[in-house]
């Protein structure tokens, strides 16, 4: 059967088949395996739409390496994921003004001691053995200059910024031949990054997984898409099949940023459990908790939200209470106490059934939003 047609401008611009994009997704908090990895990016763009590496959660050296296997097996584009610490962004740093590195010696003292005894007490109480609070420390969130520059030096074609204004890079990226996306979840950020010269916004609703706002995708999308004029908006945010893409493109939006549900295939790189709690889940089975890094963020539903909410503590502020949920999240996995271990998912989760190849998932993803568009709209709708 000959492969369906669905293009937009962004196609053109990014020198893709489909404008479907899986999203740049960090890893399950332990460091051990990333959301997106190098498989699931090479796997959507050999299927025609773009891959985007998970860079949060390597090393920097990790970064660079797992940059250049997708070079190796692809020579489609692809992008690459990072998280700039907003409030340590209008630094002035070798690439031009941009988030600045926490020196590892200053990192224990953003912990304050009343959270460390309460690790202590969680530790001895659920028989944990020696919470490493350093253990997320040399990752590229807590480098993220270094980080940015391993993507210029490799010209990674996009570049993307998960959170905090890439603006700092776009004039060395664009010299470079490269492509940058920023990701927000309200207007004003997209027209601040619009305005910074990024190239493409994706708007990210409230239901998405990960990292998440306050408003909904329904409602979000034309403020975003008015405010970022004329620059791309990608939708993201509850999108989990032809129906979500097909609505994204009749609002405008130039095509899909979609994370939870290339989680949940063959190549996506979630930890087994979490996959399990996505395939259970209905459209409640995820929460928003400051309890992973500080920042409100979405998660399958576990007792470590309960855990937390429990001990009355204030979040660190993000990236540090990042080295608090992955010392425990280490903890549980290592004791088998998986009924305690998240998995960043968005409330798409409920849709989810089945565990599929990506490039098989993007192929019915392209199909059912042709046929949406093409039959099944034209077909119910009347216009005159
Ligand atoms: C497991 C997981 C990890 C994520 N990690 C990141 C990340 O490291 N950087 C980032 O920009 N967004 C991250 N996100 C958010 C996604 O990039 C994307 O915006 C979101 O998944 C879209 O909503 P959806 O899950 O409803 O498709 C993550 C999402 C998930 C599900």
């Amino acid at each position: 059967m000959a492969r369906k047609v669905l293009r937009t401008k962004l196609c053109d611009m990014l020198d893709i088949e489909y404008p479907i994009l899986s999203a740049g997704m960090g890893p399950t908090l332990i460091g051990e395996k990333t959301g997106a990895p190098v498989q699931l990016v090479v796997a959507v763009s050999e299927a025609g739409g773009l891959g985007v590496l998970g860079g949060a959660g390597y090393t920097i050296d990790e970064l660079r390496e797992e940059i250049r296997k997708i070079k190796k097996m692809t020579d489609k584009p692809f992008g690459v994921d990072l998280l700039l610490p907003n409030k340590l962004v209008e630094v002035p740093g070798e690439v031009g003004a941009g988030p600045e590195e926490i020196p590892l010696s200053q990192a224990l003292a953003f912990i304050p001691q009343e959270h460390r005894d309460w690790l202590d007490k969680i530790k001895s109480e659920m028989g944990l053995p020696d919470v490493d609070l350093m253990v997320q420390m040399k990752t590229t969130t807590m480098c993220p200059k270094e980080a940015v520059r391993v993507c210029l030096d490799e010209k990674v074609p996009l570049f993307c910024a998960g959170l905090g204004n890439p603006g700092f890079m776009v004039a060395e990226a664009h010299s470079l031949g490269m492509k940058v996306l920023g990701v927000t979840g309200n207007s004003k950020n997209a027209k601040r990054m619009a305005d910074a010269g990024v190239d493409i916004i994706v708007a990210q609703g409230h239901e998405g997984g990960g990292h998440t706002g306050r408003i909904g995708t329904m409602a979000l999308l034309p403020m975003a898409m008015d405010a970022a004029a004329p620059k791309p908006v990608l939708a993201a945010g509850g999108i989990g099949d032809g129906r979500g893409i097909a609505a994204a493109l009749a609002m405008g939006c130039q095509g899909v940023w979609m994370g939870t549900r290339f989680l949940a295939t063959k190549e996506g790189g979630a930890l087994d459990i979490n996959k399990q709690r996505i395939l259970e889940s209905n459209d409640e089975g995820t929460r928003v908790s400051q309890a992973y890094t500080g920042k409100t963020l979405r998660a399958s539903y576990n007792k470590f939200h309960d855990l937390w909410d429990s001990a009355g503590l204030a979040p660190v502020p993000f990236p540090m209470q990042v080295l608090i949920s992955s010392a425990l999240m280490a903890g549980f996995i290592e004791t088998g106490k998986l009924d305690y271990v998240g998995g960043l998912a968005g409330q798409v989760s409920g849709l989810i059934k089945e565990i599929k190849p990506a490039g098989q998932l993007l192929e019915e993803l392209v199909e059912e939003t042709v046929e949406i568009l093409s039959v099944t709209l034209p077909g119910s709708v009347i216009v005159k």
